[in-house]
């Protein structure tokens, strides 16, 4: 048959291994978490991440491809994931793609890891109407682009230092609330009232993104403070996000035509960020699209998915491994 795509993504701290036909339909998605793995240090340990990839790449590609009911002879080509990421992280992806690509006789493409995550809200359905924004809010990311159709992006704006998930994850450390940052952080939120003014840096200017000072400002007020009330540091930190998330994604609309917002990554489980958007959405007229979170965080469908966009036009990227990789660079 050779017309399917194996995906292959090892990034960061998931291993993960999918089978996508040219249509978009995902036959399996095999995602090993470490989190278990690096929740004792609160953040993902690099190198943990790389030996971890090591013991869990090839278990991850059997069970795709047994999920999938299909065998090597059914891939046409082999996507996986070239950056940016952790480059131990990302040479276990690499040299299991090139190995198995020689072995199995089938093309390697090397696919740069945000494209991936900006196709991943048309997997199983085409639900993105085009033009559209795409807010990716990520431990490793935060950034805003512009998709004409779904393959040409441009990037908007990116973080200047820290991602979202990032701070929230520093947060959750500050205030002793463990880790991953983003749900409990939300949780505590809930329950208290924004009444510290935290700062919003770039508000007010472009669409690029700082999150460093409020998180110096939350350790600032926590180290001035004889009982800070965790609820209300948690809110006041979940309100300035919001703030500006929402401020930049108005702005990233209005300024261009747009028919859709798509918001992706591990901080669009935040209810607080899709009750925004959604409030965001209605108010401008633009349709908000909120893919399932098992697409949303890191994930070798929407690998695959990419790898189809250069399959369809004929482009094969060479698969190098790169750190930092802007989504221009394929
Ligand atoms: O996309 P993701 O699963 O992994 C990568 O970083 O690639 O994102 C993980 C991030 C973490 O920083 C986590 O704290 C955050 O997503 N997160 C949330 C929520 N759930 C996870 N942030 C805010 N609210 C949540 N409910
Ligand atoms: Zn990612």
């Amino acid at each position: 048959m050779a017309e399917l795509v194996l995906g292959i993504e090892t990034s960061c701290d998931d291993t993960a291994a999918a089978i996508v036909d040219p249509e978009g339909n995902v036959l399996s998605s095999v995602t090993a978490s470490q989190a278990l793995l690096h929740a004792k240090f609160g953040g993902v340990f690099p190198e943990v991440a790389a030996r971890a990839h090591i013991n869990k790449i090839i278990p991850a590609v059997e069970e795709a491809l047994s999920v999938a009911k299909v065998s090597p002879e059914d891939i046409r080509a082999i996507g996986v994931t070239r950056g940016p990421g952790l480059i131990g992280s990302l040479l276990v992806g690499l040299n299991t793609a090139t190995s198995l690509g020689l072995g199995w006789g089938k093309p390697v493409i090397g696919i740069n890891h945000l494209r991936g995550h900006l196709r991943s809200a048309d997997l199983e359905s085409k639900k993105v109407k085009y033009p559209a924004v795409i807010l990716l809010v990520s431990g490793g990311h935060t950034f805003l682009a512009y998709m004409e159709d779904a393959v040409n992006i441009s990037l908007l704006g990116t973080t200047r230092d820290d991602s979202v998930g990032e701070a929230y994850d520093k947060a959750a450390r500050m205030l002793g609330l463990g880790y991953p940052g983003g749900p409990v952080v939300d949780k505590a939120a809930m329950a208290g009232k924004p009444s510290i003014p935290f700062p919003r840096p770039l508000l007010n200017s472009g669409l690029e993104f700082s999150f460093s000072g409020l998180k110096s400002a939350v350790a600032r007020y926590l180290s001035a403070t004889e009982s800070p009330v965790v609820e209300d540091v948690s809110a006041s930190f979940v309100e300035a996000v919001m703030e500006i998330l929402i401020k930049k994604c108005q702005r990233a609309i209005t300024g261009r035509p747009c028919a859709s917002l798509v918001v992706v990554g591990g901080v669009a489980a935040s209810p607080q960020l899709r009750a925004e958007a959604s409030r965001l959405c209605e108010e401008v007229g633009v349709e908000l699209c909120l893919p399932p979170l098992r697409w949303s965080t890191d994930n070798a469908a929407m690998i695959a998915l990419a790898t189809w966009d250069y399959l369809n036009l004929g482009v094969s990227p060479q698969p190098v491994p790169q750190v930092r990789l802007p989504i221009s660079e394929f």
